[in-house]
């Protein structure tokens, strides 16, 4: 008997007749089964497992590789290997335990009764144990690669601090963010638009502390980010619920007497619509007609799926336009980077008030974000990631699709983008009860209602695949499928 390094105990055994590959693969599976091994726990490397066990480094890798095929095992860039959550859903006989169930229930009627966005000052999905948590919104970090970070904080780490904080913003990173945006995204801008933020939420702030009085009309999305409403909100103004469809805002019924817009063309908040180009003229006319300033968040701009791209909203007045990005979906929200584009005299008052705000953009971080973008390493990440998150869509939306019969009527939106979906329900169906029976099926979902400020008019569920893994989703789709054929 061998002892591992993890002390598992296994055991090869030469003079039987069973493959060496499947005794340890046996093995190993029987201590996820018995506990011994849980999900999260890191597997030795192919190398380290070999040389400890006197095989050859084939032998363990063909173990990991059928174990990976069955979905014991899961792997993560660049991190190694890791025991999957193969917690089965309850109501199946293999069962998750009651308590495990309860614990689940009761964190998600919380939620279901809150009307506020559920994020700020909350534990992201993937702490949740054996929860499949398909919390919509958050990225997956773990799919970063660690040398790719380790890289870019080396060369952050060889700067020390300026004497004092530019306002705008490193000089080089106004450059690389503007040549990332010409690139990706076929901006015309120079360094003299760009403003570095700590995201969307940050950009958003500093805009409406520069541009909203106390009373001013704000308009935003219905549904739409509660974070964007509240941030609004917070800066005194009276904001105004915009109703979007399945393609997004609807420009003909904008009130006249906005002084600033927020919108999500790309990917409408949470529905998904892609903005058409009858609609994006239509609403950069309104913001010539009515003097109000549009704000586009870009957000998962990164992410699309089978559909062509389209060009940002900016390109098509960049006067009147003002186009907020983040790093928040490609790397992660609580590396806080982000970036404004603006008329450049609106950038300088937006510099100039930002010291009377307390708000300083740590330089650390600015100065990683620069080395991502100079190396191609940022790229490169969105491009693994989209393959990643491409996978998990079809896996969600292929077992979502082959639900047949369903005693529950529902379609996906928002499919080609993002990281997330909605699976709208009839207007009448109340979403919470599909809430409350994947919740005690070990899958958390959100509703849609916490998105309207005002009456919902929809029924419908959020579902995020930032956070679950392949795995996860599939039998997070399983779930959900089943309770779509059975639910009344
Ligand atoms: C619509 C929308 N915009 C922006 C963000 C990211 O905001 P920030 O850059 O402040 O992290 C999110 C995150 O969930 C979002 O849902």
């Amino acid at each position: 008997m061998t002892t591992l390094p993890s002390g598992l105990p296994v055991v090869v055994d030469r003079a039987a007749p069973t493959p060496l590959a499947v005794q340890i693969s046996a093995q190993l599976q029987a201590a996820v089964t018995g506990g011994a091994l849980r999900a999260g726990d890191r597997l030795p490397s192919s190398r380290d497992l070999s040389a400890t066990l006197g095989v050859s480094r084939t032998v363990v890798t063909n173990a990991y590789a059928r174990l990976f095929a069955e979905g014991w095992l899961e792997g993560r860039h660049g991190s190694g290997t890791y025991v999957a959550d193969v917690t089965p859903p309850a109501g199946d006989p293999r069962g998750a335990t009651g308590r495990r169930g309860e614990t689940l229930h009761r964190s998600v009627s919380l939620w279901t009764s809150a009307k506020a966005d559920p994020r700020p000052g909350s534990a992201p999905g993937h702490r949740t144990g054996s929860l499949i948590d398909l919390q919509p919104g958050i990225s997956w970090a773990e799919g970063i690669e660690p040398a790719m970070w380790r890289r870019a904080w080396r060369q952050a780490g060889a700067h020390l601090p300026s004497r004092w904080p530019d306002p705008y913003g490193l000089p080089e990173l106004r450059e690389a963010v503007a040549a990332y945006l010409r690139r990706s995204r076929g901006l015309a801008v120079t360094p003299a638009h760009v403003l570095i933020t700590q995201g969307v939420s940050s950009g958003l702030a500093l805009l409406a502390d520069a541009l909203l009085s106390p009373g001013d009309r704000a308009g935003i999305e219905e549904p739409g980010y509660p974070t964007g409403r509240e941030v609004l909100r917070r800066a005194g103004a009276e904001v105004v619920p915009c109703r979007v469809d399945a393609h997004g805002i609807v420009p003909e019924e904008l009130p006249p007497d906005l002084r600033l817009l927020y919108t999500t063309p790309a990917h409408q908040y949470p529905l998904g619509g892609r903005l058409p180009v009858s609609r994006r003229q239509a609403l950069v006319a309104w913001a010539r007609a009515t003097g109000a300033v549009v704000v586009e968040d870009d957000y998962d701009s990164e992410f699309r799926y089978d559909v062509g791209p389209l060009p940002a909203l900016h390109s098509m007045d960049p006067d009147n336009i003002v186009y907020l990005g983040t790093a928040s979906k490609v790397l992660a929200a609580a590396f806080g980077a982000g970036w404004l584009v603006a008329p450049p005299a609106l950038v300088d008052r937006l510099a100039e008030l930002r010291p009377w705000l307390g708000t300083r953009i740590p330089e650390a971080v600015q100065h990683a974000v620069l080395a991502l973008l100079r190396s191609g390493d940022m790229e490169r990440h969105v491009r693994r990631m989209r393959l990643e998150y491409a996978r998990r869509r079809a896996a969600l939306v292929d077992g979502l699709t082959q639900v047949r019969p369903a005693r529950v009527p529902f379609r996906l939106l928002g499919d080609t983008a993002g990281i997330h979906v909605v699976l709208e329900l009839p207007a009448d169906y109340p979403a919470v009860r599909l809430v409350d029976a994947a919740a005690a099926g070990g899958v958390a979902i959100y509703p849609l209602d916490r998105y309207f400020a005002g009456p919902v008019t929809m029924s419908g569920v959020v579902l995020g695949y930032g956070t679950a893994t392949l795995s996860q989703v599939r039998r997070a789709a399983a779930e959900l499928g089943r309770l779509l054929t059975s639910l009344p």
